[in-house]
């Protein structure tokens, strides 16, 4: 195990039973965050026991630190192409399985690897289940360059999506901006509630200086939700 903390029971039982999905010879992307990081321990101790063979890419460069760790393969996307199958964990998961993601500062990558894929299977615990999007910030990755600039337009969308007022927060920790592995900042919108999350995601993909943003509409394929009894259920 690389966790030093113990592990949480709901986020080990979506992860062990993600790790079932997995199949000899997969081409597989690895997501970033807690329950990912479970998820890829697991996975190791599968792929030690039965002697399997997998070429794993990783979403972020903490991800790839611990696979490689792990003694699992980790390749640059480029050479690999195109994957079977992507695990991933999710801050917020509707019943529609639209999702919201970017609380480690990953999605761009995140979304990159799931939309490379031929499945994405989100790990999750129950407490990341929602009837309608929004409560969790919605990261949003910009550019360094004029990201002042970049948020107000930000607000001037939100303003036309009757969002207004909603703060749009520079994602800073240890009182230093987070940067991510690409080099760009997080803005976080604090939004309550996300009434149109597909027009929402169309005006926010229209600015210049917004790399991406972390709704994942139409892309995740099932979520396995963990429950502190070690329980799954599928959405
Ligand atoms: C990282 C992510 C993570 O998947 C998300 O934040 C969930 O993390 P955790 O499993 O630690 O709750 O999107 O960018």
């Amino acid at each position: 195990m690389s966790q030093s903390s113990p592990v949480d029971p709901a986020k080990d039982a979506a992860a062990r039973a993600a790790v079932a999905l997995v199949q000899n010879g997969m081409k597989l992307g690895l997501g970033t965050g807690s329950t990912a990081n479970i998820f890829v321990d697991r996975l190791a101790e599968r792929v030690h026991a039965e002697g399997m063979d997998l070429i794993c890419a990783s979403t972020s460069k903490a991800t790839a630190e611990q696979a490689r760790g792990l003694g699992l393969v980790v390749e640059d996307l480029n050479d690999i192409g195109w994957l079977d199958l992507t695990i991933d964990g999710a801050d917020e998961v509707d019943p529609d399985l639209n999702l919201i993601k970017g609380g480690g500062a990953a999605h761009l990558r995140e979304k990159i690897v799931a939309t490379a894929s031929d499945r994405m299977v989100v790990v999750a615990d129950q407490g990341k289940v929602v009837d309608r999007l929004g409560a969790f910030k919605l990261p949003v990755e910009v550019i360094a360059f004029g990201w002042k600039t970049t948020r107000r337009q930000i607000e001037r969308a939100l303003e036309r999506l009757e969002l207004a007022d909603r703060p749009v927060i520079l994602r800073e920790k240890d009182g230093q901006p987070v940067i991510t592995d690409e080099g760009n900042l997080i803005l976080d919108l604090d939004l309550g509630q996300i009434p149109d999350a597909p027009q929402l995601a169309r005006a926010l993909s229209a600015i210049a200086g917004v790399v991406e943003h972390g709704l994942f509409l139409d892309i995740c394929n099932l979520a396995i939700i963990g429950r502190a009894d070690g329980s799954v259920v599928e959405l």
